[in-house]
């Protein structure tokens, strides 16, 4: 029989080194920096999954533990009012101390620690649940680090690469089609075994019209030609608050996308590449997400036909902006505690994404899945699915 705790370290292991792992590309420098409030400097996701494992798992449960240091609560508590004041968002930047070995000292001391702890401590249910929370956490910051790092380098004027590896295939291999899905009463929402957020919780059914939605992801090639039907100028196309958006930001094209010498050209993991028309497009708001699709006389999808759809669909390299404001499914009730604050405090003037991005960890991705966004938002892996 294989050993519950030997392969939990080992899951908890591979984890916490693909956080250090993504980080290898970079330079001291990079560690450090904010450029704007919604990118976090790579130094803070680091300390922060650590501190996250520190305050849930070791400081409550492990007899006799003492802190890394005491002052890491307030330095790299993202938005938990449960444990009091910490620096705010927009000065995660500031913080030239710790410095990063100081944090990679951190990291290495709670995962020494939470290896003992697993080791040696009979595990109950509730703890399983908090190390596996601790891990999706983990997971969830690594898709944010991979967004900000790019965020850090693609806005850099020298565009420098990540990495010089090959990128991957961006092309959506479906030939596009609409996929009819006929009415009736859906099941929405997580059931059955493994993980799951909170938000997903409260399996409950969901009537549907008939409709029909795209077996592919828009393209480079077909949102070039919105730019270049001049979409970004029509005010018809936009709600009121994107127009004002857009205008207020000087915004004509996707995130990362310069036009140089004649050609569209955009910032990927390799630097500043020309525009590949076949590539899933990505880095836009909610706001161009919908302005497309009312350029094309065809709608987003909303969550529920996004989740009775995906099946169907092949999806996984970007989150796809829906319809559906973040709100609670019936009978959802935050967790007790602290973790109650992780989704529940958050279901106000935010949209739902739904899939996975290339940059999501594949043990990470599920079905119902809900992920969420304010509609300004362009630094994460972004893109537009549209239905009819
Ligand atoms: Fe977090």
């Amino acid at each position: 029989m294989i050993n519950k705790h030997h392969v939990l370290l080992s899951k908890y292991k591979d984890i916490r080194e693909h956080s250090a792992f993504l980080c290898l590309p970079l330079s001291i420098e990079d560690y450090g920096a904010q450029p704007i409030l919604d990118a976090s400097p790579p130094k803070w996701h680091l300390a922060h999954t650590t501190w996250f494992f520190e305050t849930f798992i070791l400081a409550p449960h492990c007899q006799g533990y003492d802190l890394f240091n005491p002052s890491f609560g307030f330095l790299f508590n993202s938005y938990y009012e449960s444990f009091g004041d910490r620096v705010k968002r927009a000065n995660r930047g500031h913080l030239t101390r710790p410095t990063v070995e100081e944090i990679y000292d951190y990291r290495q001391y709670v995962d020494h620690k939470i290896s003992e702890f697993l080791a040696n401590n009979r595990l109950d249910s509730h703890i399983l649940e908090l190390v596996e929370m601790g891990l999706q956490h983990e997971q969830q910051h690594q898709e944010l680090l991979q967004a900000d790092i790019k965020y850090i380098l693609g806005t850099n004027p020298l565009f420098p690469a990540y990495s010089n590896g090959e990128e991957s295939k961006k092309t959506d291999p479906a030939k596009a089609q609409f996929i009819e899905i006929s009415e009736g009463l859906y099941p929405i929402g997580f059931e059955g075994p493994g993980f799951c957020f909170d938000h997903e919780k409260g399996c409950h059914k969901t009537y549907l019209h008939p409709f029909e939605i795209s077996s592919s992801l828009v393209t480079n090639g077909e949102y070039l030609e919105f730019i270049q039907d001049k979409g970004y100028e029509k005010h018809g196309l936009w709600h009121e608050e994107g127009w004002t958006f857009i205008n207020h930001n000087n915004i004509r094209a996707p995130l990362y996308w310069h036009f140089i010498d004649g050609q569209w050209h955009h910032y990927t993991s390799r630097g500043l590449q020309k525009i590949e028309h076949n590539d899933s497009l990505c880095h836009i708001s909610f706001y161009e997400a919908y302005a497309y699709a009312e350029w094309k006389q065809l709608r987003l999808p909303t969550e529920f036909e996004w989740e009775v759809a995906a099946s169907k669909l092949s999806w996984g390299m970007r989150w796809e902006w829906t319809q559906s404001a973040f709100l609670p499914y019936p009978g959802f009730r935050k967790e007790p505690g602290a973790l109650g604050e992780y989704n529940g405090k958050f279901m106000i003037n935010q949209m739902v994404l739904r899939g996975a991005s290339e940059a999501t960890p594949v043990s990470h991705r599920r079905l119902t899945y809900r992920n969420f966004f304010h509609p300004h938002i362009r630094n994460q892996f972004t893109g537009i699915r549209l239905a009819q």
